[in-house]
This record gives C-alpha cells, sequence and structure tokens, in this order.
C-alpha cells in the first residue's frame, strides 16, 4: 500500500503511545516485523520553541523507514511550522497529526481530541500541516468521537482528505471511554467505506487472530498495534505470519525475552543515558514478566535497579532462577 507517494510493504503499524514508543523500542518492533512507526506525540508549539527536550523524541532509527512523526497542536500557524520543523529535522517520511488525545490537559487546549470536536478547525489544521510538510504525506490519528452520542468519526475523516490528509488512522473508541470497552470495528469499517484515501484500523489487536479478524471485517489497508505490543514485541512476527498466511511462530522463550527487555534499556541508554534508561525500565521491563512466576517479587526489585550493571545482575538471577513453563 501506499500513503501519498510513501510505500509500506508490511501493513503493520506500531500506534504512537507517549512515554513506551521511543527510539528503543521501535527498533525492536521493526526489527521483529513492524512496517511503519509512528513517534510519540510532539508539541508543535514546543517544536516551534526548539525546546531541548522536545529534539530528540524526533530521532528516528538508523534505517526507520517509512515512519511519520505525530505532532499534536490546534494553531494554524504553529502547525504549519511545526510540520515544516518535523520534517526537517527528523527525516520522517510522514507528518501525523494527533486528533484523539483523550487526556483533559490536552483536549481542553483544543488539541488531540479536542481538535476532532470541531472538524472545521481540524480540516483548517490539517491544510496548515500539509502546506508546512513541504510534500511530505500528512495523516492524522482519530477517535470514533467524543461520546456515544457524538460519532463524528465519518464526517471528519470526509474533511481532513479534502483537507489534503494522504491516510486515517481510526481508534475504534470514543474520548471519553478513552481505553475501556470494546473498541468498535464496524465503525472504523465505516470511515474506510466512505474515504478513498488508506485506512489504518486501531484498537484491541492483542493477537493474530485480532489482525486478521480486524482487516478483514473493517477493509482497511494496514492494522495498528499499541498496548498489545508493550512487553510483546513478538506480536509482529506472528501477525507478520497470519497476514501472509503462513504458520504463526511461538513467542521465544523467557531466556530469549528477557534478552530483549535488557536490549531495549540498552538502547534507551544509548540515547536517553543510563539514569533515565534506568528509570524507564522499571515501568518498561515489567511488562516483559507478565505472566512470570514470581513476577511481584522481580518486579519490586527491577524498581530499585540504578544502572546497567544492576539490570544485568538481576536478570541473570532471574534467568538461573526461572525455567520458562512454556519450554
Ligand atoms: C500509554 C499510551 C500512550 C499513548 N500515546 C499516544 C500518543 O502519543 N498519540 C496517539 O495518537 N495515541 C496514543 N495512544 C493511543 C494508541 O496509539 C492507540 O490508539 C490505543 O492504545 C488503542 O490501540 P490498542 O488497543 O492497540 O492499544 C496511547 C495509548 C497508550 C496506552
Amino acid at each position: 500500500m501506499f500513503i501519498g507517494n510513501v510505500e509500506i510493504s508490511t501493513p503493520l503499524a506500531l500506534a504512537p503511545m507517549a512515554g513506551d514508543t521511543d527510539l528503543a523500542f521501535r527498533t525492536i518492533c521493526r526489527e521483529l516485523g513492524a512496517g511503519y512507526t509512528v513517534t510519540e506525540m510532539v508539541s508543535a508549539q514546543a517544536l516551534c520553541f526548539q525546546d531541548k527536550k522536545t529534539l530528540p523524541l524526533l530521532e528516528l532509527g538508523e534505517g526507520e523507514h517509512p515512519a511519520a512523526v505525530q505532532l499534536f497542536g490546534c494553531k494554524e500557524d504553529v502547525m504549519e511550522k511545526g510540520a515544516a520543523k518535523a520534517a526537517e529535522y527528523s527525516g520522517a517520511d510522514i507528518i501525523d497529526i494527533n486528533m484523539g488525545c483523550p487526556m483533559p490537559k490536552i483536549y481542553n487546549n483544543g488539541e488531540g481530541s479536542g481538535l476532532a470536536r470541531d472538524p472545521e478547525k481540524a480540516a483548517k489544521v490539517a491544510a496548515a500541516v500539509v502546506r508546512g510538510a513541504g510534500g511530505k504525506p500528512v495523516t492524522a490519528k482519530l477517535r470514533l468521537g467524543w461520546d456515544k452520542g457524538h460519532i463524528n468519526c465519518v464526517e471528519l475523516a470526509l474533511r481532513l482528505q479534502d483537507a489534503g490528509v494522504s491516510a486515517i488512522a481510526v481508534h475504534g473508541r470514543t474520548t471519553v471511554q478513552k481505553y475501556s470497552g470494546r473498541a468498535d470495528w464496524n465503525l472504523i469499517r465505516a470511515v474506510k467505506a466512505a474515504l478513498s484515501i488508506p485506512v489504518i484500523a486501531n484498537g484491541d489487536v492483542f493477537s493474530p487472530k485480532d489482525a486478521v479478524d480486524i482487516l478483514k471485517r473493517t477493509g482497511a489497508d494496514m492494522v495498528m498495534i499499541g498496548r498489545g505490543a508493550l512487553g510483546n514485541p513478538w506480536l509482529f512476527q506472528q501477525c507478520a505470519a497470519a497476514l501472509r498466511g503462513e504458520p504463526v511462530p511461538e513467542r521465544p522463550p523467557l531466556r530469549e525475552r528477557i534478552d530483549t527487555a535488557v536490549r531495549q534499556i540498552e538502547l534507551t541508554a544509548r540515547q536517553k543515558g543510563e539514569r533515565l534508561a534506568c528509570l524507564q525500565a522499571r515501568r518498561q521491563s515489567i511488562l516483559y514478566l507478565k505472566g512470570i512466576p514470581y513476577a511481584g517479587y522481580y518486579k519490586e526489585k527491577l524498581c530499585r535497579v540504578e544502572t546497567l550493571e544492576q539490570v544485568y545482575e538481576l536478570t541473570k538471577g532471574i534467568k538461573r532462577d526461572l525455567k520458562d513453563p512454556e519450554e
């Protein structure tokens, strides 16, 4: 499939997740079969001020293409300038606009899902981003609507298409739902049926079967996976096989999974330094330990690591203590 002039050969995307889909995690997901990645959301306003903390969010991995930078904001001039800066600094192939963030501090500013409440304004912002992106395709990621009484995804998507957007990702929940309930794949189908540009289906893909089903049910061009990949990047490998109609490979044994968690911490340390990597490991590595015996005990220890050396010691101990129940 193509998004504008950008070819995407594997229709499997890693969803943007602030705090989780940093360069390290995206690198691992790509190695395991994600065909398209999106950065964590980046403030267009902060980009315009060349904020020191914001610029590293734009960094893409070596060979991380095709990939998008996701921007949030609601002012046309700021978003136009932000798009130009994002395109210049990151080398991303695509600029994505966040129209789905359900956090009050974002939507109360008219950003994220606050922007999606006003399709006319959202279309003007999208047109501004298209101008700023200097020929790179622009996409938008949205939810179904504000709440179940205000479903506007089809109207919004049509307006964005008219504004020059090249693809739309739809998370099948409303803003009010946040992450509760089930994603409604039927409404994603309605968006796909109404548009001539590609649609990316997102919400509740936790298994290879879900990936096959969501594409079948929605008719979408690509599937986007978020929470299902956290601590389980092998989901991409499994989904890629399922989509090709091949046998689904087993998840690797515990030892190998722990090695991957350690590698993620090392990659994070390379980009952000050892201290931050260890702080992040407290949250992210715990996800890799889900379901193992004595997980609580190891999690508690992980929450205290401060150096890579301590990470190595601890994980060596886990590998020694535990025999993988799946082995
Ligand atoms: C921790 C977390 C952070 C997220 N951050 C973003 C973000 O920065 N931009 C965005 O468009 N969506 C964000 N999302 C939403 C996801 O991209 C995705 O739409 C949602 O998790 C549904 O997909 P899933 O069921 O596969 O997880 C975030 C979700 C989570 C759980």
